[in-house]
């Protein structure tokens, strides 16, 4: 799983089963701390390192105190099968009631962020058509958000959309994993949502203290 390079060895899940297959397979790679599940993650910091963790990310408090807020790691969550070049998809995420939306930009890559606009809570759009990148828009008071980094670009907003950490699978799936707090690098916000649960992934991705937890794991 990866936003820009298929996994390696690991079988991947059978593109024609249920979603929820999918899902659990998914789930049960993250959960077992696996050696694929570890190669996984670090190609999603590798990706989103460059691609994705640009700038940072605000959470406006009270209104969106869940998204980037957690400090457990989220189930992933497959966002949409397929994504184009200018396409965008709206979901929930880490919870049922967290807006979101993924959007492939023009020139492939792939970002995640809240839905809800920092100003008043407002359903922020997709605009393809506008800037050479398109724009995230909110229509209620003309607020206007980067598509790359989420940093408010115009409008009365006061702080950019927090970011939804977002790959994709070897079959194409796009799939929410993580969120961040604001100015929250991803590794880090990876290593505070794996915590202690999985310590050899922890280790992995050079988390403080995750040596020392995997050692006492094994004495
Ligand atoms: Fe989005 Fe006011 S609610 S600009």
């Amino acid at each position: 799983m990866s936003l820009t390079e298929p996994p390696a060895a690991a079988p991947g899940p059978d593109p024609d089963s249920a979603p929820d297959e999918a899902a659990r397979y998914l789930r049960d790679r993250i959960s077992a701390d696996s050696l694929t599940t570890r190669r996984d993650y670090l190609r999603i910091v590798a990706t989103v390192s460059g691609g994705l963790a640009v700038g940072g990310v605000g959470v406006a408090s009270g209104i969106l105190h869940r998204h980037g807020d957690s400090d457990t790691l989220p189930e992933p969550k497959k966002v949409a099968d397929r994504l184009a070049p200018g396409e965008s998809v709206a979901f929930r995420f880490p919870g049922d009631e967290d807006r979101a939306l993924a959007v492939r930009l023009p020139d492939r890559s792939l970002v995640g962020y809240s839905a809800v606009c920092t100003h008043l809570a407002c359903a922020v759009l997709w605009r393809e058509d506008r800037g050479a990148d398109g724009e995230l828009y909110c229509p209620c008071h003309e607020g206007v958000f980067d598509a790359r980094t989420g940093e408010v670009t115009a409008g009365p907003p006061p702080r950019p959309l927090p970011r939804v950490i977002l790959t994709e699978d070897t079959d194409g799936s796009v799939w929410a994993v993580a969120t961040a707090r604001p100015g929250e690098p991803t590794r880090e916000a990876l290593c505070r949502q794996i915590g202690t649960s999985l310590p050899e992934t922890a280790g992995r991705l050079g988390c403080p203290g995750a040596d020392r937890a995997t050692e006492s794991r094994r004495t």
